[in-house]
């Protein structure tokens, strides 16, 4: 897989810890999958929204991002309120939900080990990263679930942190995009109250006032803020 493409291979070598980690669930687990996920939307979304890495049994089982885990009920339940998605999601890589100007990556591509990547795991991954960000010609707003994944995308614009510190509800104008952050969707994060459903709501309100109703969905959102079904 060339370097410049935002999809790592199956047997990415990268990363000696992560891929020894792969290989051991492998064994364990031969349906998972077990692999590097990959993006997830179409690459010409207006959106794109970058997690920290696959979680165990979510997107590493299940080969989508966010999905099957406890942070992916928030997640796509709040992309489908603010119009970025449709279907039902259900967990599950064929519920057949799909993605509606929005896209959804990870900074890093593989299951970490307590889900904690190293420094050196998140640089050696910014490569596809940056070239995920390249292959989204129509790309206007990017937003980070969290630190990691804020500083990662910053390096991989060419900017420094330290100049566009993270903080929840923040937005910094960076290269041609809207960088949105918010504190991730994690389990621990909702469970103490770090983030609220509200807090999280609050975040795509704001993202979605800046990209503007999509053309063929100007009733969804409004049917929404109205309380109605507009499916
Ligand atoms: N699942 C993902 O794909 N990414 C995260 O950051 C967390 C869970």
């Amino acid at each position: 897989m060339p370097l410049s493409s935002g999809k790592p291979g199956r047997d990415c070598p990268s990363c000696p810890r992560l891929v020894e980690f792969r290989l051991r669930w492998r064994e364990r687990e031969r349906g998972w999958h077990n692999a590097p996920v990959a993006s997830f939307g179409p690459p010409d979304a207006g959106l794109l929204i970058v997690g920290l890495a696959p979680g165990l049994q979510g997107a590493n089982r299940t080969g989508r991002p966010f999905t099957g885990d406890y942070a992916g009920d928030l997640l796509y339940g709040t992309i489908k309120e603010f119009g970025f998605g449709r279907g039902d999601y259900a967990a599950r890589p064929d519920d057949g939900f799909t993605l509606v100007d929005a896209r959804i990556t990870n900074a890093v591509r593989c299951v970490p080990p307590e889900n904690k990547p190293t420094g050196g795991e998140i640089a050696n991954c910014r490569p596809f990263l940056a070239a995920t960000i390249k292959e989204m010609p129509r790309l206007r707003a990017i937003l980070a679930l969290g630190r990691i994944a804020h500083d990662s995308v910053v390096c991989a614009l060419g900017g420094r942190p330290s100049a566009f510190p993270f903080g929840h509800g923040r937005r910094n104008a960076l290269s041609a995009f809207a960088l949105f952050d918010s504190y991730h969707c994690s389990r621990y994060n909702t469970n103490t109250r770090r983030l609220t459903p509200e807090m999280f709501k609050a975040v795509f309100a704001e993202i979605r006032a800046y990209l503007g109703e999509p053309a063929s969905q100007s009733t969804t959102s409004a049917a929404l803020r109205s309380g109605g079904n507009s499916e």
